[in-house]
């Protein structure tokens, strides 16, 4: 996933704690310490609610502003929203943004934290029918739209649920979608490494790419360990029986099925979707799709692409922008212009001295590596 999420985290957090060990932000003016920023504890309520394939379990943070949509997220197999998300959403800098918007954090069945193991012969929903569960969330807090972020499995039921449900959607971000069916060699092959391999190892395979798994690093040892040793790990299999046996998502440039919000794709380089996010970003709609690949998951770029993201869309006024993520905005126009209105497949090579990064507004397709 973010062999993604994990390895992002580690390197973001590496660079930060030189910063501000308590909220991590790489800039003084966005820091917990900066008595302007500093605010009462964030309150966080925790719902279930009853669906036709079962309870679900979610997490709101912030209160609902008016005319915006949510933020609602949906974590990857082997994880919780926390472990999903939690190094993204508390990132300093992350915090100009999200305080703008009320997030809801949905964790798939028997995900929760402290979620009893489900009877043996339980019929675990599939992916398909968890996206049919996010009506239920929203007409419970009684949200009209969102804006999804989905990790892994996560994306793809966020994006399941957007085909169905397309006027309650207003974006979409997407990491390491997989938007296709397992076909019969990647069954034999699942197959085969079933033989050797244990559920937490197959399920690290699937969030982390080779290399990081050879490489043994603290950060794999983490999650080696969270998985092995999770209480609910009978339930982690069956979410993850279920992202395997997951449908095509059947997307077709220019035909009916079709995401029609703005989406914004982003895989890790080597991540082992990237060729699945490749081809995903090649059936989508080049006018409303962004498409972000990044070598190193760095929390701070994945919160600019965010930014720039939601500011296409109309969320986030310029002068909420930062000086520095202005200037980009103003030169990644331009280059996007110079080369016409489409500029797909292009790829924007960043300098490392800068660290920039950009995503093309919803309307122009773009490569960047960063
Ligand atoms: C949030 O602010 O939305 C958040 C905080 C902690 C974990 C996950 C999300």
């Amino acid at each position: 996933m973010w062999r993604q999420l994990p390895s992002l985290v580690s390197s973001s957090y590496q660079a930060s704690w030189r910063s501000c060990r308590r909220c991590r932000s790489q800039r003084r003016s966005h820091c917990c310490q900066d008595r302007r920023l500093r605010r009462p504890r964030l309150l966080e309520t925790t719902h279930s609610v009853e669906t036709p394939y079962g309870s679900v379990t979610f997490t709101v943070y912030g209160t609902p502003k008016p005319k915006r949509p949510a933020i609602l997220t949906y974590h990857d197999v082997g994880l919780n929203y926390k472990s999903c998300f939690q190094p993204l959403f508390q990132f300093g800098d992350m915090q100009e943004i999200i305080q703008n918007f009320v997030r809801v954090h949905v964790d798939a069945p028997g995900m929760e934290e402290g979620a009893p193991v489900f009877p043996l012969g339980y019929q675990y929903p599939s992916l398909d029918q968890l996206a049919d569960m996010i009506p239920c969330v929203l007409q419970y807090l009684n949200f009209s739209t969102v804006i999804g972020v989905g990790v892994g499995a996560g994306a793809y039921i966020l994006s399941r649920y957007a085909l169905n449900h397309p006027d309650t959607v207003e974006g979409l971000v997407l990491i390491n979608i997989d938007p296709n069916a397992k076909g019969w060699m990647d069954w034999a092959a699942h197959k085969l490494t079933g033989l050797t391999s244990s559920i937490p190892e197959m399920i690290l395979g699937h969030l982390f790419s080779q290399e990081e798994l050879s490489g043994n690093s603290e950060l794999i040892q983490k999650y080696r360990n969270i998985i092995t040793h999770a209480p609910n790990l009978d339930n982690i299999e069956l979410y993850w029986n279920s992202y395997n046996n997951r449908r095509d998502l059947n997307f077709e440039r220019g035909g009916d099925i079709t995401l029609k919000c703005p989406v914004m794709l982003v895989v890790g380089d080597q991540a082992p979707h990237e060729d699945a996010v490749v081809e995903c970003n090649s059936k989508l709609d080049p006018t409303q799709t962004s498409f972000l690949k990044v070598s190193n998951l760095l929390l701070g770029k994945l919160t600019e692409a965010f930014k720039y993201f939601l500011q296409g869309m109309g969320y986030m006024a310029s002068s909420c922008m930062t000086r520095l993520s202005r200037s980009r905005t103003a030169s990644l126009t331009s280059a996007a212009s110079i080369d016409g209105n489409r500029s797909r497949s292009r790829t924007l090579s960043q300098s490392s001295e800068s660290g920039t990064l950009s995503s093309g507004p919803p309307g122009h397709t773009m490569e960047v590596s960063c």
